[in-house]
């Protein structure tokens, strides 16, 4: 009986761990715990002990709205949905494309911005999908740039933890190509002068921030304001700072 009864208690306990923070609960906590990779410029970058990118600052601009402090967990990109699984944070942003796989772990807001996987090469190298026939492609784990190059008959993904490192690669003659985000591409090409060229943008994408599957209060408020950031102005400052251009979806 008496084990029972433990067995029971250890069951509730889990049950009442498994829940995440409902809004309600966060607003009166008085801090937003907001998790990023870090290493994924310009959108999340860790510069020593200083957090910032496109995402961290709309991110702490969201929370500013709300009335919120930020606590900011950084984690390795492929390990950041489960954390978020685990309850360790509220919500994600580090540009995760909205995709049927991932949208039945999580749910996912309005996107924050609209943008798409594109090759970059030395030049002369590869710039479509029919290029890469045959060529070694450097792409980070986890991503929907590993996705979709595994897609393309006879080109061979070679992967790597984080995006930076999938760019050395590149430069470095390991891989004939690399896919990743458009903007990060044209940022690569302005910063090797004129040794790389971008190609083609292979396919298209929505990216999101990410809560707990569930976690619907929440999102109601992150998307009020997004929505609210993206009428008031701090978006499209904080986009212009970042691209010289505004990267919400039309
Ligand atoms: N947009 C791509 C995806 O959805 C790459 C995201 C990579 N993010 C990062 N923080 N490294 O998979």
């Amino acid at each position: 009986m008496k084990k029972t009864l433990l067995t029971l208690t250890a069951l509730l306990t889990l049950a009442g761990t498994a829940q995440a923070r409902t809004w309600d609960e966060i607003k009166k906590s008085g801090t937003i715990k907001i998790a990023t990779e870090g290493a994924f410029p310009p959108f999340n970058v860790l510069n020593g002990k200083t957090l910032g990118g496109f995402e961290v600052d709309l991110a702490n601009a969201l929370a500013k709205q709300m009335g919120l402090k930020v606590s900011w967990v950084t984690a390795p990109f492929d390990g950041l949905l489960i954390g978020l699984q685990q309850n360790r944070y509220d919500f994600v942003i580090a540009s995760h494309g909205i995709t049927p796989e991932r949208a039945k772990a999580v749910d996912f807001s309005s996107p924050h911005y609209c943008t798409g996987g594109t090759v970059v090469s030395k030049v002369g190298g590869p710039k479509t999908a029919a290029d890469l026939k045959g060529k070694k492609v450097a792409v980070q784990v986890g991503t929907t740039y590993l996705e979709n190059v595994q897609k393309l008959p006879g080109v061979k993904a070679v992967v790597f933890p984080k995006d930076t490192d999938a760019q050395t690669a590149l430069m470095m003659g390991r891989a004939d190509a690399w896919v990743g985000d458009k903007f990060t591409g044209i940022d690569l090409v302005k910063a090797q002068k004129g040794k790389l060229q971008q190609g083609d943008m292979l396919y298209a994408e929505r990216i999101a921030m990410a809560v707990k599957k569930g976690n619907s209060s929440l999102l109601k408020e992150l998307n009020a304001e997004l929505a609210k950031a993206q009428s008031n102005g701090n978006y499209a400052r904080i986009s212009n700072a970042y691209f010289g251009q505004d990267i919400r979806c039309k």
